[in-house]
């Protein structure tokens, strides 16, 4: 038998985007691919809670098999000052449902977001050893404006701290209102 005569079944799925809740936290770790991320998953969710960022979740039928977070608050960063710029970052698509178009709706779900909360600029970082991830924002209209060495810290859900070394380059992107 050849994989062509096995049994088939085309599934039309429907995605939603909306901002996570709490349910979506144990869930967001991907059955342990990510279980690292929790005290992150937690923080960000305690921060969209008090408004300085949103954890935009790509729900399948109950399931965020995608997301992208934005930095709306604080921050005297170039990547996100508070008020003109906000920052997207941690956009990530279920390996299973890449190439599909989520992580560009995701992208552009983002930048509605900000707009409307009044920012004028997104930015976003694409390592350096991640052409595809660059190409990708430069297509939704992106530019690189500098770079950054990528150094960054976080503790991991064994309470260990955990360094990251990942140099990137950051992208902006003027947005207009629709
Ligand atoms: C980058 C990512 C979010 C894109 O999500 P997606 O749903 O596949 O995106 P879309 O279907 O809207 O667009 C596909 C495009 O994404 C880009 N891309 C980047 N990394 C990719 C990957 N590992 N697999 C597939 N596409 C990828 C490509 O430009 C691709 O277009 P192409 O097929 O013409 O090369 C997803 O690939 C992912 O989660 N990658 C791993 C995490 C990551 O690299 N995040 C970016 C942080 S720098």
């Amino acid at each position: 038998m050849t994989t062509l005569d096995n049994p088939t079944l085309a599934l039309a799925l429907t995605v939603i985007l909306r901002p996570a809740i709490q349910s979506d936290l144990p869930k967001l770790e991907w059955y342990g691919q990510y279980t690292h991320f929790r005290n992150l998953f937690r923080r960000t969710f305690r921060e969209q809670e008090q408004g300085r960022r949103v954890m935009l979740i790509a729900d399948c039928n109950d399931f965020p098999i995608g997301h992208v977070f934005i930095q709306i608050g604080g921050g005297q960063s170039r990547l996100a000052d508070g008020n003109r710029r906000a920052y997207l970052y941690s956009l990530r698509v279920m390996e299973m449902f890449r190439g599909q178009g989520i992580g560009s709706r995701l992208l552009q779900e983002a930048e509605v977001i900000a707009a409307e909360a009044g920012f004028g600029w997104t930015t976003i970082a694409a390592a350096k050893d991640n052409p595809r991830a660059r190409q990708l924002y430069e297509r939704s209209g992106y530019r690189v404006f500098m770079e950054d060495a990528g150094n960054w810290s976080y503790v991991d859900h064994e309470g260990r701290v955990r360094y990251v070394h990942e140099p990137c380059w950051i992208l902006e992107k003027q947005l207009r209102l629709r």
